[in-house]
């Protein structure tokens, strides 16, 4: 494959350098309480579609999108067992993709018929696939989300944009994009903050103000080839839970296509078993997040029709950041039609993860020697203590 343009990090369709590149890495592609035994989904990532289904005995499966006979969608066929049905002539094919009945022919040899079939495995509420040639690589775990604590899968964030939008998501907007949020809890001044550093490290990169004494020092962490990782107040339930509690979070952002990706969210919060099981019923209290609902209101104000400001007092500070984050990042538009950008010292990470992609990208091109990726234990703990607020 040609390596032709540098900057190309935004297509990740099938015969993509970037999306060869992502099928690399294991992708989540579903939350798994959102799909029930016996249940079957058409879903699409990174611009090719599949089945996924969960048979009778609660193991995700992950198939082709089409029936080999006449290719109907299998996914709205039925699932029996641990195979699937499809709806137009009947064919069954288990969870390798191996067709084991074709119930109308009169010879019938579903031995010589297969779909494609991908390794699923289930972990942090979230259903991973690899999609890439094989051999799959292990699925990577994240140490400091496998401790003990309150640990959960948020509401999957589908949005009009293309991932990389997602990942370039830098620690610098808090100050202005959720300014409506501190003003709700209470903390309307935040400092611009110290010069911004970053590092290339041995999971991707590491991001952070320049240190000062006495104050706790943050980082945000990007873990390549695309997931962000954060401490943050953005927080379901009360507002007095966003005032005093913090989660570790996982940002998976995953392209649907190239205009648009999901981004699937896993909290962390150290909670012990009892005051888990109560911030349990506040964050139900509270109720999930519509995503639809959600998307809605930031397309509302992105389109003028409503004020940020104007949203309700009693919305959680979770839904509120979903919506001060749609709107600058969705209302930035598509990569290829906006103007120039001017990166500036703020954009330091956002700089060095593209500068480390494009290196990426080119050794593939190239055949040479891929960075291998590691994930720690102890980024999350590395974070200092809050400052309190009010
Ligand atoms: S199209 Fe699926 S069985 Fe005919």
């Amino acid at each position: 494959m040609e390596y032709g343009n540098a900057a190309d990090l935004y297509h990740t369709g099938p015969g993509t350098l970037a999306g060869e590149y992502m099928r690399k890495f294991w992708q989540p592609v579903h939350r798994a309480k959102d799909l029930q035994r016996g249940q079957a989904l058409g879903i699409r990532i990174m611009s090719e579609d599949f089945t996924l289904f969960r048979g009778d005995r609660g193991t995700p499966r992950l198939v082709g999108s089409r029936c080999a006979h006449r290719g109907t969608q299998l996914s709205i066929g039925w699932v029996e067992g641990d195979s699937i049905r499809c709806r137009y002539h009947g064919w069954r094919y288990n969870g390798e993709g191996q067709c084991v009945e074709q119930p109308l022919e009169e010879r019938p040899a579903p031995e010589r018929v297969c779909i494609r079939s991908y390794q699923v495995e289930e972990y942090l509420g979230l259903i991973f696939a690899y999609l890439g040639a094989e051999p799959a690589p292990p699925l990577r775990r994240f140490p400091d989300f496998d401790r003990p604590g309150y640990v959960e899968a948020g509401p999957p964030e589908y949005w009009p944009c293309n991932y990389m939008t997602r990942i370039d998501n830098d620690p610098r907007h808090v100050v202005f994009t959720h300014r409506e949020s501190w003003k709700r809890m209470g903390d309307p001044v935040r400092p611009a903050g110290t010069r911004l550093l970053a590092e290339e490290t041995e999971y991707g990169v590491r991001t952070y103000g320049e240190p000062v004494p006495g104050r706790p020092q943050r980082y945000t962490y990007f873990h390549m080839p695309n997931i962000n990782q954060v401490r943050s107040p953005r927080i379901e339930g009360t507002l007095d839970d966003s005032r005093n509690l913090e989660a570790d979070r996982l940002f998976w952002r995953v392209p649907i296509d190239d205009e648009r990706c999901v981004n699937f969210v896993v909290d962390y919060i150290p909670l012990k078993p009892e005051e888990a099981e109560e911030y349990g019923r506040r964050r139900e209290a509270a109720g999930e997040a519509k995503p639809a609902e959600l998307n809605a209101l930031g397309d509302a104000i992105l389109a003028g029709r409503m004020r940020l400001e104007d949203l309700p007092a009693d919305m959680s500070i979770y839904k509120l950041f979903w919506i001060e984050d749609y709107i600058t990042q969705v209302g930035q538009g598509a990569p290829a039609g906006r103007p120039p950008e001017h990166l500036g010292s703020a954009d330091m990470g956002v700089v060095l993860k593209r500068k480390i992609w494009e290196r990426e990208l080119r050794a593939l091109a190239n055949g040479e020697p891929l960075k291998q990726w590691y994930t720690p234990a102890g980024l999350a703990e590395a974070q200092g203590a809050r400052v309190p607020i009010g």
